[in-house]
């Protein structure tokens, strides 16, 4: 239990200010660089101004599973929206898709290791898996609303919600010169 506690403690020892838009975008240009998957359009919405305390890479796997797992679930040339909002504490993200939305039986399901819907060799089920644990890391929560159309009954909104970091003239220079 020590030993769980302090690695806890490291892991956040070496957080830095991260801007979610960021983060997003190099997710975006990475999902984009597989011609082989379907065309569907990312539109990155959120805030520059929202920044967390975190690890860059770490977050950046969180929108790489999510947004991959919204392009499988989607027809193509549909889009895929993030979005976002805050108050002085937190920041919210939204990632929403037009896709098929998910099976009320399967939700509660989602986030444990090895659940897949996907054929054979096509998922190993730890995308989610992985994104809530990294997730919980920032001491944030995820959570899901599918159907999230619910007149055309289709769609699946991810929201996470995390910690609000307000960066200062002296950690984040760039910012100011905005
Ligand atoms: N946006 C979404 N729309 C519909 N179903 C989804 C969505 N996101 C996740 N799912 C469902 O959740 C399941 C688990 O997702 P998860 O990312 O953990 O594993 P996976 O995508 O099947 O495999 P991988 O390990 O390659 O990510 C998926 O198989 C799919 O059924
Ligand atoms: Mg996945």
């Amino acid at each position: 239990m020590m030993n769980f506690a302090r690695s806890e403690h490291q892991i956040r020892e070496q957080f830095v200010p991260v801007q979610l838009f960021d983060v997003c975008n190099e997710a975006i240009n990475l999902l984009r660089l597989n011609q082989q998957q379907k065309p569907v359009d990312f539109i990155n919405q959120i805030d520059p101004h929202f920044f967390v305390l975190g690890d860059a890479q770490r977050l950046g796997q969180v929108f790489i599973n999510l947004l991959d797992n919204a392009r499988d679930a989607s027809p193509a040339e549909s889009s895929i929206r993030i979005s976002s909002r805050a108050s002085s504490t937190e920041v919210w993200l939204y990632i929403e898709d037009q896709g098929t939305g998910i099976d009320a039986a399967f939700i509660e399901q989602l986030f444990e290791p090895f659940f897949t819907t996907k054929d054979p060799g096509q998922g190993t089920g730890l995308g989610l898996a992985m994104v809530f644990s990294i997730i919980e890391e920032h001491q944030g929560d995820i959570s899901i609303d599918s159907p999230c159309d619910k007149v055309n009954q289709r769609g699946t909104r991810f929201c996470i919600r995390l910690p609000r970091h307000t960066p200062t003239k002296t950690n984040v220079p760039a910012l100011i010169e905005q």
